[in-house]
């Protein structure tokens, strides 16, 4: 397994397992998280990707349990994500879903972090949506004295356009490290539209979350790309997970995949994209197949 430098002293797996769906599994049990975080370990898959707002604010919380079980705190990097109120859970009385890049409520969000994955620092924080109310000069500071306090290992951003990530840099002394966007066969426009291009002008890897489009690759609609998929599998003896996730691995970008299953059996073949090597006419074929046409 590939590792992704943020600094000197830490590193991502370059496959990263995301538990967004955590709780959506019926065993949510310490020793069941376990195996999937075990299931990880085995093949050098160490990054584990969470959010405050995971499971109805509750995810963290079931893999803290886990993990106060488990041990694995030292063993992993865990990425974790503030800035979203949606009116479920801790948040239940809010009148509306919002966005909130305060001083205040990235302080709160980050305390309950930690305190609920039972841990004493976050190895990357994550800003998961562009806050259109974001008092930049505010929000940087505040993410700036989290790295100095050591809370945060390292700070980065979700969701965000090239402009929001240059507005948010330009108010903070510690350098964004990445960007977590959404990329996969189905969700390719960010090749072109300039989200990709600025990430590699910065010299900064991105994670790429959903990269099996949420599952979509496996629906009835895309069954004409699916079978596409499993044709370069079978020439590549793999499976069309793989392929779909090699695809995404063989950009020049530093692409971090985060992937979303709650299968035992499945996360313990996740690093198998890692063996495939697409070469670049195959990169096309599936581009142009996911797209439906031909590139001009
Ligand atoms: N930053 C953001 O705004 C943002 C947004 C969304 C997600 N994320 C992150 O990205 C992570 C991954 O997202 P995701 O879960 O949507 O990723 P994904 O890996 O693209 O999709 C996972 C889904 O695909 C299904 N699946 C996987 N393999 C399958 C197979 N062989 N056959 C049928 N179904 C299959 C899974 O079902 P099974 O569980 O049954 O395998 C699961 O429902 C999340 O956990 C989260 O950490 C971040």
């Amino acid at each position: 397994m590939d590792r992704i430098n943020l600094s000197d002293d830490v590193s991502l797996s370059q496959i990263i397992y995301g538990m967004w769906r955590l709780t959506d599994d019926s065993d949510t049990s310490p020793s069941y998280v376990n195996q999937k975080i075990e299931a990880c370990l085995e093949q050098q898959i160490t990054t584990i990707d969470q959010a405050d707002i995971y499971g109805g604010y509750e995810a963290e919380e079931v893999f803290g349990t886990a993990l106060r079980q488990s041990g694995y705190r030292d063993t992993l990097e865990i990425v974790t994500k503030c800035d979203i109120i949606a009116p479920i859970g801790r948040h239940r009385d809010a009148r509306v879903k919002y966005y909130d890049t305060s001083r205040e409520h990235i302080t709160q969000s980050v305390e309950q972090s930690l305190k609920l994955m039972n841990i004493d620092y976050i190895d990357l924080l994550l800003i998961h949506r562009p806050d259109p109310l974001m008092d930049a000069e505010q929000t940087g500071a505040v993410l700036d004295s989290l790295v100095e306090s050591g809370k945060a290992k390292h700070i980065g951003v979700s969701n965000f356009k090239p402009h929001d990530f240059a507005l948010l840099q330009s108010y903070m002394h510690q350098k964004l490290v990445t960007n977590q966007i959404e990329i996969s066969v189905l969700a390719n426009e960010c090749f072109t539209n300039g989200d990709i291009a600025f990430m590699q002008k910065e010299r900064l890897p991105i994670m790429a979350w959903s990269p099996l489009a949420g599952g979509r690759i496996y629906d009835e609609s895309n069954q004409e790309l699916f079978a596409f998929l499993n044709t370069i599998a079978n020439s590549h003896n793999t499976s069309p997970t793989a392929i779909a996730v090699a695809w995404l691995l063989a950009h020049p970008a530093k692409i971090m995949p985060v992937m979303g299953t709650n299968s035992v059996e499945r996360i313990k073949s996740l690093s198998m994209a890692c063996n495939v090597k697409l070469d670049r006419q195959s990169w096309f074929e599936i581009y142009e197949m996911a797209n439906g046409h031909e590139v001009p």
